[in-house]
């Protein structure tokens, strides 16, 4: 087995992973959910399809045509993988099988593993994943910062979050924060980008050190919190009623920057 999980942080052969708890808390409780996240190295693909996952997966896999796309499908489940394995403690990847629905939403099935839900994006040859327990609702989305894409950016925001951008030195991450901010809620609500995106609005953004906090003009239920790293942006959104430890976050940014930029 080449590749390791569980916070083996090494230069591995097929790929560079990492996972960690992240938890979430309210004047109720506490919830543990986790992350993952996985770069594979070039053509690496069948290696880790063969060796990590379960046959189902493997099917489909077969059934891809495009080098593209067999990156994303084994990252994003990897990624997957190694969130559900650090929520669950099932070492055993290939007993994690993660499919998609009816509208594309990612579940997973597994005889040994209950109560637990994923939310998966990947961009090239990167994966990110969280896993969450039923009772909550998350979602993630990563992006790489590409110039090309800000003036199609700019032209996708609303006059408030025009005002909000403003305000910030760093317009090419905000534009590209305010866009996973909402493919993030957008996997939450399970609808992906189909809404018209006014109506995904962000309402507040906010930076506290490392990390930016925003909520939404029409989905007051949710908040998110977002990091920049590596010239990627990461947002995870969440229930408004629960707070992400912060510390934790710059902690495992931390790590993921110390191992990643070596690759
Ligand atoms: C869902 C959506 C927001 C994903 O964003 P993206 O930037 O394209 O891709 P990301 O890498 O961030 O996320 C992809 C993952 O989102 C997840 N996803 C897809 N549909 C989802 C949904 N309805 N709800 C929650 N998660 C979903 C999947 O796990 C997918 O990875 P996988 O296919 O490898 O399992 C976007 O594809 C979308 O808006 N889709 C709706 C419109 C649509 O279906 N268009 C057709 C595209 S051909």
């Amino acid at each position: 087995m080449d590749v390791m999980h569980n916070h083996d942080l090494k230069n591995l052969v097929y790929a560079l992973t990492y996972s960690g708890p992240l938890i979430l808390e309210s004047t109720d409780g506490k919830y543990r959910c986790s992350f993952g996240i996985c770069k594979i190295k070039d053509g690496n693909a069948k290696e880790m399809i063969k060796w990590h996952f379960h046959k189902s997966e493997q099917n489909k896999f077969d059934e891809i045509k495009y080098e593209r796309r067999m990156n994303s499908y084994v990252v994003g489940r990897y990624a997957g993988k190694l969130a559900v394995s650090e929520f669950s403690a099932e070492e055993d990847f290939r007993k994690i099988a993660i499919h998609n629905g009816i509208i594309n939403q990612p579940y997973i099935i597994s005889d040994s593993i209950r109560n637990v839900q994923i939310s998966i994006s990947h961009c090239n040859d990167l994966g990110v994943a969280i896993a969450f327990p039923d009772e909550l609702l998350m979602g993630i989305d990563i992006e790489k910062i590409d110039p090309s894409k800000f003036v199609f950016l700019k032209s996708s925001l609303t006059p408030k979050e025009m005002d909000i951008l403003k305000k910030f030195n760093s317009e090419e991450d905000i534009l590209f924060m305010f866009w996973t901010i909402k493919e993030s809620l957008s996997k939450v609500l399970k609808t992906g980008l189909t809404l018209p995106l006014e109506l995904l609005e962000v309402k507040e953004l906010t930076q506290h050190s490392a990390v930016y906090h925003s909520c939404f003009e029409n989905f007051s239920q949710f908040c998110s919190v977002s990091v920049v790293s590596m010239g990627y942006i990461c947002s995870i959104t969440f229930p408004k009623k629960l707070k992400l430890n912060i510390d934790d976050i710059q902690m495992h940014q931390k790590i993921i920057e110390s191992i990643f930029l070596e690759l």
